[in-house]
């Protein structure tokens, strides 16, 4: 097939998310490490993985687990070397698996250099390498933003007597994009990695990196007065200028995709973003994850949706990438909560739950991207405690809930459905203590039903999750059409059924899955002359799906 050989490494691999604190403990700490990594590469290639994204292992104060990088060039310590890091990349090419580093690069740790040095004095070297602003007149802060883990988005500083701007936390200053050497600084950093042979990048928070031309107050959209920076800094335009600069410094010329981080952009906007035209080869936009929140993205307010509200938004990105750039799909990562509860409504088994998304997922069009875990099924964790969260955003939540008058299990039940500690848990490797993830406790507690839900029980069990998704990651690379064919939705309006088609020449393959917990119809007329190529539950017939039954017909 000509048309497969046309597509990249990339377009044609399913990626796998790795949060490397959660991942496998080699030492004994209690937390991973990256020769935890290289240790589990067999692992990965049975799954089918090309490509490992590995969120930032990078020297780090770790107040929000890496997104705090104090230096790009080192790996922190309790990770391990900067040699388990280049074992791992050339181990990784020989299971024909390449590394993905997490370039984070709106903002840095408060214990950069960079930062250090910036703060120093108002006319140092890099004076203005991060976003600095006087105080208004009565001393407060330039602006009423509120960050994006709660409370100002300004901190005081009292060396240089101003203001700096976090988007993220306070111990995350946003860098100055509009400064040249900044920019070049961080292709530099792009580049030295590039050059040890990492398979590409996913470039975080990457809609705040250009700021409005003018900083004005927005209107308050919650009780403490303040309006949310987002508001005011999100995808601002002139954003793709410094995009396309990155673009031509980094990427041309290489064998290596960008995956850009980027909420606040829709699918009507990606044809700017992707392909030939565009900045990144792929760009995670959030617009279906967001369906099952309230739309302020405030975890305590009561969210309304339905599965057809789900479908078009994923139908949407679909079609903006159909004839330009490539979509990466993805139901779960560090930030969201288990796929398993976030998009039903209904109680079930999570592991057929957990069958119906990788049904879908690895049968759409795009590169599939995994986290952790989700090819086992997990459901979110029993979190008895808001002491038990480790996230700082979760704890931001926590005390924006009680401010807006919930009480202590109020706020707590909105951290246990949304917290983004619930996908950064450990992984369960064995029924042995801790799961297998470490001889030490782990900084997070694993699951209560580890001792069945783990990776050597479901290899043992063929009608397993871990099974469903290698089963479907070999037709995938077995079918064409499932790689380059072409993406249609089915039965669109339809409250309980999730369907597409995907056409390649001659070949057609239909997905059906099942997201409620009641029987549902279709036409059988829309299977008509295909074959079963899986169903999460035995053997389907055609024309009705069980409860949250999944089959793929080609
Ligand atoms: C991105 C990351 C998230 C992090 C934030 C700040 O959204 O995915 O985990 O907290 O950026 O870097």
């Amino acid at each position: 097939m000509a048309k497969q050989n046309e597509l990249a490494w990339w377009q044609r691999t399913i990626a796998y998310e790795v949060y490397p604190k959660s991942f496998l403990d080699t030492r004994g700490q209690g937390t991973g490490t990256i020769a935890g990594i290289t240790a589990k590469l067999d692992y990965l290639q049975k799954l089918g993985v090309g490509a490992v994204w590995i969120t930032p292992c990078y020297r780090s104060p770790m107040v929000d687990n890496g997104y705090d990088v104090a230096d790009y060039y080192q790996i922190d310590p309790s990770f391990g070397t900067m040699d388990d890091m280049d074992e791992l990349i050339a181990r990784g090419r020989e299971h024909g698996i390449r590394m993905v580093m997490d370039l984070v690069f709106n903002h840095t740790s408060e214990e950069c250099a960079w930062f250090v040095e910036s703060r120093s004095s108002r006319d140092n070297a890099k004076a203005d390498w991060y976003i600095w602003r006087d105080a208004r007149e009565d001393g407060s802060a330039p602006t009423n933003w509120r960050s994006i883990f709660g409370g100002s988005a300004w901190e005081w500083d009292e060396g240089r007597q101003q203001y700096y701007l976090h988007t993220f936390a306070k111990q995350q200053p946003d860098l100055n994009w509009e400064n040249p050497e900044v920019r070049q600084a961080l292709f530099d950093i792009a580049n030295y990695w590039a050059d040890k042979g990492v398979g590409g990048f996913r470039i975080d928070a990457i809609t705040y990196i250009k700021k409005p031309a003018e900083f004005v107050d927005g209107p308050a959209d919650g009780a403490d007065g303040m309006s949310a920076v987002h508001a005011a800094t999100a995808n601002t335009p002139g954003i793709l200028d410094f995009l396309h600069e990155f673009k031509a410094k980094v990427r041309d010329g290489r064998d290596i995709f960008m995956v850009g981080e980027a909420n606040g952009v829709s699918a009507d906007e990606l044809d700017q973003w992707v392909g030939e035209q565009g900045v990144f080869d792929l760009l995670f936009e959030f617009s279906h994850t967001l369906i099952p929140m309230h739309p302020s993205e405030v975890w305590c307010r009561k969210a309304e949706w339905t599965l057809p509200d789900l479908k078009r938004a994923l139908a949407a990105s679909q079609v903006a990438t159909a004839t330009n750039g490539w979509y990466p799909a993805f139901f779960e990562n560090h930030d969201q909560p288990r796929s398993t509860v976030n998009y039903f409504q209904c109680a079930g088994p999570l592991a057929e739950k957990a069958k119906v998304l990788g049904a879908v997922l690895l049968t759409t069009r795009g590169t599939p991207f995994l986290m952790q875990g989700e090819e086992l099924g997990y459901g979110n964790a029993p979190w008895k405690s808001i002491d038990e969260f480790d996230d700082l955003s979760t704890r931001n939540q926590y005390q924006f809930a009680l401010s807006e008058g919930l009480d202590e299990d109020g706020a707590l039940a909105a951290c246990v459905r949304y917290s983004r500690d619930n996908a950064r848990t450990p992984m369960q490797w064995d029924a042995s203590a801790n799961a297998g993830f470490s001889s030490a406790e782990p900084w997070l507690p694993v699951h209560d039903d580890y001792a069945t839900c783990n990776v050597v029980a479901q290899e043992a069990d063929p009608s397993s999750v871990l099974n469903w998704y290698r089963k479907l990651a070999a037709l995938r690379a077995e079918r064409p059409v499932f790689t380059v064919g072409d993406w249609t939705a089915l039965l669109v309006d339809d409250e309980q059924i999730m369907a597409f088609e995907r056409t390649l020449d001659d070949s057609r393959a239909v997905t059906l899955v099942n997201f409620s917990d009641e029987p549902a119809v279709y036409d059988a007329s829309l299977v008509e002359g295909l074959e079963q190529l899986a169903c999460s539950q035995g053997t389907s017939t055609a024309g009705v799906l069980r409860p949250f039954e999944a089959v793929i017909w080609g």
